[in-house]
């Protein structure tokens, strides 16, 4: 799957590309399934040109799952046949949505989890790992995480309780009880949100995810009472509230470490992937069409055949 220019979700086309192979440290898997993140559609859009240029044409999507049919030189511990799932090298080079795809970092697939599961997981895995660390979240702590419902929100809360901390969660009502049945206090986002999480917080929040980026930086800061102790992954506008912005760099993340770590858990029954939807490659710009509308309840994913 891929494309040539940057526009509509009309852009992308099913096309045959060169095979890639796995270089020294990396594994070429044959891919069963990749994730679908709001990257790939910003990418595709061409919105982020001033930041990331893109070499088209690009073949989209960061993360996924599949059988290694390639080795590259001075990986141990993987063999060929292994199932496996994690992430491309730099993710903004993409390469996932296709029949085989060069990963950087990867774990263990997880018995208990689907491929298309395990395809959609590495990069929100690496992100809240990430993003856990930056905050310094430990066992007894209170976390909120603005926009919680979705693909990274889901697995950060997760991985967070696993950790021993409470997560309270904003979402729309609607996905209240979804919150709720992943161990997550949930709270409606929007203006009040400090009033609201006061009868539900009495002691305070002392860790806060803004994984929306709707905008709400001021409430948030506002709500933890110091700009350090918020991290973004979305809002671009953190610089003004003295907020970090975290994202994923070239090099090895300190986010890598969380994949075997999430495979231990999954196999513990203590981590899953909740799956809004799933669609086959052919029909990738309508999973980018879903995405862009904003309302994932966890993870959009393309099955590869
Ligand atoms: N910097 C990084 O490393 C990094 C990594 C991954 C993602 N991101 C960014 O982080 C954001 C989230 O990614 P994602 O994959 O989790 O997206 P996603 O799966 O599309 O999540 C969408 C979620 O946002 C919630 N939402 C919509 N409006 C909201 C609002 N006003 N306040 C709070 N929540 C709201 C929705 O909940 P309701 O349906 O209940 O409204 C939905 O569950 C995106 O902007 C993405 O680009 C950054």
């Amino acid at each position: 799957m891929q494309y040539h220019r940057y526009g509509g979700s009309e852009v992308l086309a099913v096309e045959e590309v060169e095979e890639p192979h796995a270089g020294p440290g990396r594994v070429r898997i044959a891919v069963r399934a990749t994730g679908v993140t709001p990257a790939d559609w910003y990418l595709r859009s061409g919105m982020l040109q001033d930041f990331v240029s893109l070499d088209l044409p690009h073949v989209p999507g960061m993360d996924a799952a599949g059988i290694v049919d390639e080795v590259g030189e001075g990986v141990t511990g993987t063999a060929v046949g292994d199932a496996v799932f994690g992430l491309v090298p730099f993710v903004d080079q993409g390469g996932a949505a296709a029949e085989y795809a060069v990963l950087e970092a990867w774990a263990p697939k997880p018995r208990s989890w689907s491929f298309g599961e395990a395809g959609g997981a590495a990069g929100n895995i690496d992100t809240a790992t990430r993003v856990l660390e930056a905050l310094d979240a430990v066992e007894g702590m209170t976390l909120l995480i603005e926009g919680a419902a979705g693909g990274v929100g889901t697995i950060t809360a997760q991985l967070a309780r696993a950790r021993g901390l409470t997560v309270i969660g904003t979402a729309s009502e609607s996905n209240h009880g979804f919150l709720k049945g992943l161990g997550v206090v949930p709270v409606t986002y929007g203006p009040g949100l400090a009033d609201r999480l006061a009868a539900l917080a009495p002691h305070g929040v002392d860790v806060v995810l803004d994984a929306a980026g709707k905008g709400s930086l001021a409430e948030l800061v506002a709500i933890v009472g110091d700009p350090h102790r918020v991290v973004t992954i979305a809002d671009f506008d953190a610089a003004r509230h003295g907020v970090r912005f975290s994202r994923s760099e070239a090099g090895e993340s300190p986010g890598w470490a969380g994949l075997p770590l999430a495979a231990d858990l999954a196999d513990q029954g203590r981590l899953t992937v909740p799956l809004h939807a799933a669609f086959p490659l052919k029909e990738t710009a309508a999973a980018h069409d879903v995405s862009a509308a904003g309302h994932a309840r966890g993870k959009i994913i393309i099955t590869v055949p």
